[in-house]
C-alpha cells in the first residue's frame, strides 16, 4: 500500500507564534493527497486548527483523558479535543509510558475512550533497546497491540493507525533500518488480518523514530509502512514538509 498518513509530534515544544510561523513556512501543494497531521501540546489544539482550516493539514492531540466530561482535574476529555477542531489523539507513546508510567490497559482504554468521541486514535507500540537485545521485540509489540484490540471496537481501529515507534529509535539519531521495520510493521498486519482481514488491510500502520528527510523515502518504500510519525524533523516545516513528499512520491 502506498503511504498515506504523515503525522508531526511537536511533543511539549511550541508556542503561538512558533505554530503561526510554523503553518506559513509549511508549504504543500493541494491537494496533498495523504491525510497530514500535526500534533502540539493540547493548549495549542484551538489556535492550529484554527490556523490550519482550508489548508488541507488536520491537527490532533498527543493524549486524551480517559473520563467523560466531569470532575477530573487536570485531565481533557476526548470530546474536548473533538470540540476544538482536533481530528486525530496519539495515545500510548513511549515517552507517556515511560514518564507517566502509563500501561497497556490504560492505553486501551485511551484509545476507546478516542474512539467514542469520533476521534481517530494513533496508538504507539514499540519495544526498548534492551528488550530488542533480548530477543523481545515481537512479544512486547504483541502483548501492546493485544491489550488494544481485546479492548476497541476493530472498525474504529481501521480509521485510526498504529505507530510503531522502537523507543531505542526515538530522538537518538539511531533509525530502525528498513528491515527492522518492514518486518514489524508486517507482523503487526499479520497479526490484526488473524482477527479481521479487511482491518488489516485498511488500518494504516506507520512508523516513527529519528525520522528525517533522507531516510524517509527508504522508510515509505516498505510494503507494510503507510506513513510516520515524525518527531524532531517535525518542529521544522521545510524538513516536515520533504518527508511528506517522500511519501507522496
Ligand atoms: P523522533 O522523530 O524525534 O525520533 O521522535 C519520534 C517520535 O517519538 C514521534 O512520536
Amino acid at each position: 500500500m502506498r503511504p498515506s498518513l504523515v503525522v508531526a509530534n511537536w511533543k511539549m515544544n511550541g508556542s503561538g507564534d512558533f505554530l503561526r510561523d510554523y503553518v506559513e513556512r509549511l508549504e504543500l501543494d493541494q491537494p496533498i493527497g495523504i491525510d497530514v497531521v500535526l500534533c502540539p501540546p493540547s493548549i495549542y489544539l484551538a489556535d492550529l486548527a484554527r490556523v490550519v482550516r482550508g489548508t488541507g493539514v488536520v491537527c490532533g492531540a498527543q493524549d486524551v483523558g480517559i473520563q467523560p466530561v466531569g470532575a477530573h482535574t487536570g485531565e481533557i476529555a476526548a470530546e474536548m479535543i473533538a470540540e476544538v477542531g482536533a481530528d486525530w489523539v496519539i495515545v500510548g507513546h513511549s515517552e507517556r509510558r515511560i514518564d507517566q508510567n502509563e500501561k497497556d490497559d490504560l492505553v486501551a482504554t485511551k484509545a476507546a475512550a478516542a474512539l467514542r468521541a469520533g476521534l481517530k486514535p494513533i496508538i504507539c507500540v514499540g519495544e526498548t533497546l534492551a528488550e530488542r537485545e533480548a530477543g523481545h521485540e515481537i512479544a512486547v509489540v504483541e502483548r501492546q497491540l493485544e491489550a488494544v484490540v481485546d479492548r476497541v471496537d476493530l472498525e474504529g481501529l481501521a480509521c485510526g493507525a498504529i505507530a510503531y515507534e522502537p523507543v531505542w529509535a526515538i530522538g537518538s539519531g539511531m533509525t530502525a533500518t528498513a528491515e527492522q521495520a518492514q518486518a514489524m510493521h508486517a507482523f503487526i498486519r499479520d497479526k490484526i488480518a488473524h482477527l479481521d482481514v479487511e482491518i488489516a488491510r485498511k488500518v494504516r500502520v506507520v512508523y516513527g523514530g529519528s525520522i528525517n528527510p533522507e531516510n524517509a523515502e527508504e522508510l515509505f518504500g516498505q510494503d507494510d509502512i503507510d506513513g510516520g510519525l515524525v518527531g524532531g524533523a517535525g518542529l521544522d516545516p521545510v524538513q516536515f514538509a520533504h518527508i511528506v513528499y517522500s511519501a507522496t512520491s
